[in-house]
């Protein structure tokens, strides 16, 4: 599991902006070309219709594509939207909607499409059916032009990082990483670049008290914050919930602008923010993880 809580200092409350409502009718308001990141976890088509409006599959992606045209739009041209959504599964099957949703991003926004990073969440328990656990899910990393990214931020431990040349790689047990040559970034003795799988198990992570049903983990959307906004940036969660990406973005001194229909989220948010104790998270840091042999016969 991976974390970055130690460092946590106070936060300047007034960089935060809560703006309720629909994403759609408020993103025209925001100005072009600014937005340095965008974080955002959509309501999945289909899913807790209870909880929030819920869009139907085969409605979904004509309904993202104005919304991805304004991200688009307000988003500089050094910027990244970082996009985190995972289709259901129904009649046996996955949905390929999240797939068509990336495809329509690319195609008929004009988004470039980066990468797709896996984050790995833990696997909830579930009844067993004929595939396997599921327990990670996608990150779609898209960009306006080229994106800025900071890898010195990105850079995690690993005890036997750099090799001399190319094609040498080193694996560490702690840390579940290979290291190796790495000729895009400058070297750092004992730290390798992260890897795109993100190990950020929800269980262990989104525990809080402010109740929402999708919540992020907080050390997730603060390592990505840190990776691909400069310090004092601005970022955007157009679907803000619970305001987790409000918190990361805080701490790392950025401006951080929330869009939430939910009249109560939108409350949430704010009170998340009023109440942030940089103590809190530093004991969550403390949270360590044990290594087992997972084949043990
Ligand atoms: C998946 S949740 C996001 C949770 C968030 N990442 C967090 O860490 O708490 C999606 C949120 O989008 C909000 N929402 C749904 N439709 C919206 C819309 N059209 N405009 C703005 N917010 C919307 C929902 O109320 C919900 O809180």
């Amino acid at each position: 599991m991976l974390h970055c809580n130690r460092e946590i200092k106070e936060i300047d409350k007034s960089l935060l902006e809560v703006r309720p409502g629909n994403c759609l009718d408020v993103l025209p308001q925001i100005e072009s070309s600014s937005v340095d990141l965008i974080i955002t976890s959509p309501p999945y088509a289909e899913q807790r219709a209870d909880k929030y409006n819920s869009i139907k599959e085969s409605e979904y992606v004509d309904w993202f594509i104005p919304l991805g045209k304004e991200l688009l739009r307000v988003l500089k041209p050094t910027g990244s939207f970082l996009l985190n959504i995972k289709a259901h599964c129904g009649k046996g099957e996955r949905s390929l909607y999240v797939y068509e949703l990336v495809i329509a991003l690319k195609k008929a926004c004009g988004f470039k499409f980066i990468d797709e990073y896996v984050w790995y969440k833990s696997a909830l328990p579930r009844k067993w059916s004929h595939r396997l656990r599921d327990c990670w899910e996608p990150i779609f990393h898209f960009s306006k032009d080229k994106n800025y990214i900071n890898h010195h931020e990105l850079m995690i431990i690993s005890e036997s990082t750099f090799g001399s040349k190319r094609g040498y790689a080193t694996f560490n047990a702690i840390t579940g990483n290979v290291g190796g040559y790495h000729d895009i970034c400058k070297q750092e003795p004992g730290k390798t670049l992260l890897e795109n799988i993100l190990y950020f198990p929800t269980a262990l992570l989104v525990k809080d008290q402010y109740a929402h049903p999708a919540k992020f983990p907080f050390e997730l959307i603060r390592c990505l914050v840190k990776g691909f906004c400069p310090k004092g940036g601005i970022v955007l969660d157009p679907f803000a919930g619970s305001g987790m990406t409000a918190l990361a973005a805080l701490t790392w001194e950025c401006r951080s602008i929330n869009i939430e229909l939910s009249p109560k989220f939108a409350k949430m948010i704010r009170q998340r923010i009023d109440e942030f104790n940089p103590m809190t998270m530093r004991k969550r840091a403390e949270v360590q993880e044990e290594t087992i042999d997972l084949f043990q016969e």
